[in-house]
């Protein structure tokens, strides 16, 4: 592994995210209150690009089915949900809504992977 510079500090604002791909990897790099984190952006569900989601605090919503994780340390803080917009759900079998709510709470979804990251002068790098 080895220091991979990702960008300038000015280009990830507190409260933003940023993903940039090296060595072929999707990295994205998050700003917590001006403190760095970085994540393989996939999510360990089903492979969203979770620099597409919502960062609110220290806490990455998946895009996808809304999985939650820590960037700070990728621990999973809660599990994907299946639910369709309502407009959708009234247009689907109760039975089958209930399956898939069933089935979305045995989903047992995996850590962020986080890597380590630094700040020197004013440049962001990320160990890959
Ligand atoms: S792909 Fe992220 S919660 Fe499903």
């Amino acid at each position: 592994m080895s220091w991979v510079e990702i960008d300038k500090v000015a280009n990830v604002p507190k409260g933003k995210m940023k993903m940039v791909k090296k060595k072929d990897i999707p990295i994205t790099v998050a700003n917590v209150d001006g403190k760095f984190y970085a994540f393989y952006d996939r999510c360990p569900h089903m492979n969203a690009a979770l620099h597409n989601g919502v960062l609110k605090g220290k806490v990455v919503t998946c895009p996808l089915h809304n999985a939650t994780f820590d960037v700070t340390t990728g621990k999973k803080l809660s599990e994907p949900v299946f639910k369709f917009p309502p407009e959708i759900a009234e247009k689907v079998p109760k039975e089958f809504l209930k399956m898939l709510e069933e089935e979305g709470r045995k989903i047992e979804t995996r850590y962020l992977i986080t890597t380590e990251v630094k700040v020197e002068k004013d440049k962001i790098f990320v160990k890959i």
